[in-house]
Formats: structure tokens, sequence, C-alpha cells
């Protein structure tokens, strides 16, 4: 009765109005499976490409091809198969796309019809997502630590900051509800401090406040003001968590810092995160360096790798043989886990297995562009990874993985959070 019987495209409108790929997956017992593909704008090179019309219409953003691959080709392969073999449906996609980055179908394609097929199996096994994902992949549930932007920088507030996300945890947190709660002071904290100052020119992409900051670190001083002035010890309870997005400003080796009219070589921006390091309570980085800069990433992991997560974002691209070969190279010590970065859910859950397998930490992530799907919260907590990457905190798209997370932690109960345990290994971990 898992049968898939019809696979239906519909075209959706995401965060950023831009439209996206729906995906409707039938089974022969009536059930149904629902996703929506999410879109990036920093995006890796070696990501799967997000099949684009590349017409005059919707500036070129429209997903007519990529919509007719699903309601054609993706289809015909699908259907009869069934359900619960999402190794062999993501198979049947792959067979049908076989170049490396999915252009021919377009990874929205196929990451909105993978994602597809394991709601309807879930639905279908009468499970909430996060418990199929457990226990069709043996993985032990958990409710994940969230990292939450204060500040949008990069390309997701008009570069008005070199540093994309600047971001808070709460490993000391007794539970979700509990970091909902903090953030919510934090992020209006900072709010207050930069409308004073005048320095508050909006909302960026992921609902993190949009600033008019001189350096790179006064945004960071001012997350620090904001944190004190909630009431909270920085380092204590609430810490700091960068994603650099460095692919964003640098490239071979040279990096740019606009905002500071400052340009850099690897190890000079190594030296500078360093600084930052000591100056500020930071437990978790993301790409510090470049996606082309192997060479300053595991230097950077050897100089920092025992006192922060270094996430692989842009580098690894939820790719295993890509985290298969850092993990060799001592480059990083997690992996970001963005399904349609994979393209299919199997590849992405490869990702993280390879991740784990080394030790490393995983985070799964949403993207720049969103939507109401909340298949990463489920995804998140089913693989039991820990730490999970929406964005801010406000707007609805980041919102409903919040509160989907706070339904979870309902029904999985007391002692589902897992709270700082994620990063018992860093600095954080240490002093707590
Ligand atoms: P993107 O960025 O979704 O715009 O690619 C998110 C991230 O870098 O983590
Ligand atoms: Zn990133």
């Amino acid at each position: 009765m898992t049968d898939i019987s019809s696979v239906f495209g519909r075209r959706v409108w995401d965060s950023r109005g831009n439209p996206t790929v729906e995906v409707t997956v039938t089974l022969s017992s009536g059930v149904v499976g629902r996703a929506i593909a999410p879109a990036g704008a920093s995006r890796g090179t070696r990501e799967a490409i997000d099949l684009r019309d590349g017409d005059r219409a919707l500036r070129g953003m429209n997903v007519t091809k990529a919509l007719a691959n699903v309601n054609a080709p993706v289809a015909q392969a699908l259907v009869g198969l069934d359900a619960g073999q999402q190794a062999a449906v993501d198979q049947a996609l792959l067979a049908l796309d076989p170049s490396p980055l999915k252009a021919t179908l377009g990874g929205n394609a196929t990451v909105a019809t993978s994602l597809a097929v394991l709601h309807a199996a879930a639905a279908d096994a009468a499970k909430p997502l996060w418990r199929y994902v457990s226990d069709r992949y043996g993985f032990s549930p958990s409710v994940p630590l969230p990292e939450i932007q204060i500040f949008g920088g990069g390309a997701h507030a008009g570069r008005r900051v070199d540093i994309q996300d600047f971001m808070i945890m709460v490993p000391g947190a007794a539970s979700f509800d509990e970091v909902m709660e903090v953030t919510n002071e934090v992020y209006f904290a900072a709010g207050d401090i930069m409308a004073a100052k005048g320095k508050l020119a909006g909302v960026a992409d992921e609902g993190g406040w949009w600033p008019a900051f001189s350096s790179n670190e006064e945004a960071l001083e001012t997350l620090v003001m904001a944190i004190e002035k909630a009431g909270e010890k920085p380092g204590d309870r609430v810490v700091i968590s960068l994603d650099i997005a460095a692919s964003e400003f640098g490239s071979a080796g040279r990096y740019r810092l606009s905002l500071e009219d400052r340009e850099m070589d690897s190890g000079e921006m190594i030296d500078t995160l360093g600084q930052w390091l000591d100056a500020y309570p930071i437990v978790s980085i993301e790409d510090p360096l470049g996606e082309d800069d192997s060479d300053g990433m595991v230097e950077f992991t050897r100089r920092f790798g025992d006192r922060i997560q270094i996430i692989g974002d842009d580098f690894l691209v939820t790719n295993a043989a890509l985290v298969d070969d850092a993990a060799a190279k001592g480059a990083c010590n997690a992996v970001l886990m963005k399904v349609n970065q994979a393209g299919t859910v199997t590849e992405a859950i490869d990702a993280a297995r390879a991740a784990m397998d080394v030790g490393w930490g995983v985070i799964v992530s949403a993207r720049s562009g969103e939507t109401e799907d909340v298949s990463i919260s489920h995804l998140a907590t089913g693989i039991g990874c820990g730490q999970l990457k929406v964005g801010s905190f406000q707007r609805s798209e980041r919102m409903a993985k919040w509160n989907e997370c706070l339904r979870i932690q309902d029904e999985l109960g007391a002692g589902a959070f897992v709270g700082g345990a994620p990063l018992a290994k860093t600095w954080w971990g240490r002093q707590a």
C-alpha cells in the first residue's frame, strides 16, 4: 500500500517572493506527502543547482522547467515504486539525472520530490516525520539546540556587514521553550540598542536585524551588550555563534572585509577570527574561510578545533565524500546539513552519517529563502544530531520551524531537549 500512485508538482512562492517547487506524492493507500524546496542566496559552488527558467518573466526565477520535470519524467519513473524504500526512490531520481549537480532535473525538483516521498511514507506508517526518520534510519531522536540569528549580514542584508550571521545559542537552557524565551529577550534588546544608536536599517532575509554598523566587530560588541541587557551573563547561559560565509567575500586565499576596507590573506583572516574568539564568547564558527581554501580550513581547525565547533557549509555542501575528505585532512569538526544542497534525502542523511561516524557535529539548516515547510524541524529531531539553524526570531517561515520543535518537544516528553550536549566538547562545554 506504500506504492506511489502519483507525483504532482505545483508552483508556490517562498519567503523572498520567489517562485519555488512544491511536490505532492500520493500513495495507493490514499495517503499524501508534501514538501517545498527552499532556496539559498549564498550558495556553495558544489551544491545541487536549482533549475530556474532564466527568461524575462519573474526575474529569471520561474520554475516552469523544474515543474515540468516533476510532472513528466519524475512522475513516470516514481509511480509504482515503494515510498518506504527511500534509497531506491532517490536512486531513480539520480538515474534520471546523472549530472553531478542535478542540473538536468533541478535540485529544487529533486529535493521537493524526495522529501515529499519521505513525508508520504511517514504518513502511511501513521508516524510523525521525526519518529519515522529515527525508526527508519536507526537514530536516537532528540529535540535540537537552536542557533538563532540576531543580526543578518552578507548576501542576506545588502552586504552592509561582511559577516553573514551573528547568532546566539542557549546551551544553558533546560528546555526548548526556555531557549525561545531567552532569545526573545536578546533579540528585542538588540533591536532597542540599535534603534537608540540610529543603526537599525530594517530586517534581513532571515528575520534578523539589518544593521548599519561601521565594523564587523561593532556587531559582536552590540550582541554582547544585547545579551547583557537581556539580563544574561555572556558566555554563561547564552553564547555566540557566527556564520562567516567567507566565500562571499574571499577567494583564492584573499579576503576583503569591505566594511573595514581591509584586505587579508588566509593567515591574517585566521588571526583576526582568533582575536574575536579571545574577545567574545564564541563557541561555533561556520565557513571561516572560503570554500576553495582547504589549507586555510585545515590551519584554522588545527588552531581552534579543540575550542570551538567549526562547521563546513559551502565548504562541504552536505556531501559525504567531501566530509570524509575534510575529516582525513583535519578540516572542520562539524557539517551543516541542508537537504537541498545534496538534492535528495538519502544523500543528505549519508552526509550526516559520515560526519557522525568521525565524531563530528551535525547541524540541520534552513536556507535564506524558506516557506511554511517544517521538514527540517523533524529531520533534526529524527536524526538526533542535536542542532538546528533556521534563521532569526521573526517572520513566519522561521517561527514555523521553531514552533514545530515546541510541538515535537511535547510529543517526545521531558528530557528530549539536548541542551548544551552538542557543545560539550567546546570552550562552553568546559566552562559549564
Ligand atoms: P543561504 O545561506 O541559504 O543563503 O545559501 C545560509 C547559510 O549560509 O547558512
Ligand atoms: Zn552558511
